[in-house]
């Protein structure tokens, strides 16, 4: 499972990029240019620092995006860990196999050159990302 999983990035909600962006910058965190995923119905944001593991920073862009849903119920949280896999469907089934249920995907991602990225859900572990490491 180990040589199957390379941890991505952190999934942060937010409300509002630039805001939740300038502590980050303040840190000495670099920002990618901010990219509208309308698959996703977010903005995202990028952020990376030597040594920190990275941040994506996600803005919903209107009320039907699951990141709207998240805010309103728990407010702004990380609530996706990010794991690059070289083989998706591989990955799908084998979390399948662990009682993952996938939620969304696999679905080309704006944000990270059309990659694509599924979503998987498990009540003991929360969300979980995949996205591909080559397409
Ligand atoms: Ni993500």
């Amino acid at each position: 499972m180990n040589a199957l999983l390379q941890f991505h990035h952190i999934g942060i909600a937010c409300r509002n990029i630039e805001r939740t962006r300038a502590f980050y910058l303040d840190m000495g965190y670099k920002a990618s240019a901010v990219t509208d995923d309308p698959i996703q119905h977010v903005r995202v944001c990028f952020l990376d620092m030597e040594g920190a593991p990275r941040l994506e920073l996600l803005e919903p862009m209107d009320e039907q995006s699951p990141v709207a849903r998240t805010l309103d119920t728990v407010g702004v949280t990380p609530y996706h860990l990010c794991y690059e896999v070289d083989d998706m469907a591989m990955a799908i089934t084998s979390l399948r196999r662990q009682r993952f249920l996938l939620v969304s995907g696999p679905v080309p991602a704006c944000a990270i050159d059309g990659r694509h990225v599924a979503f998987l859900f498990k009540k003991d572990n929360g969300l979980i990302e995949l996205v591909e490491a080559h397409h």
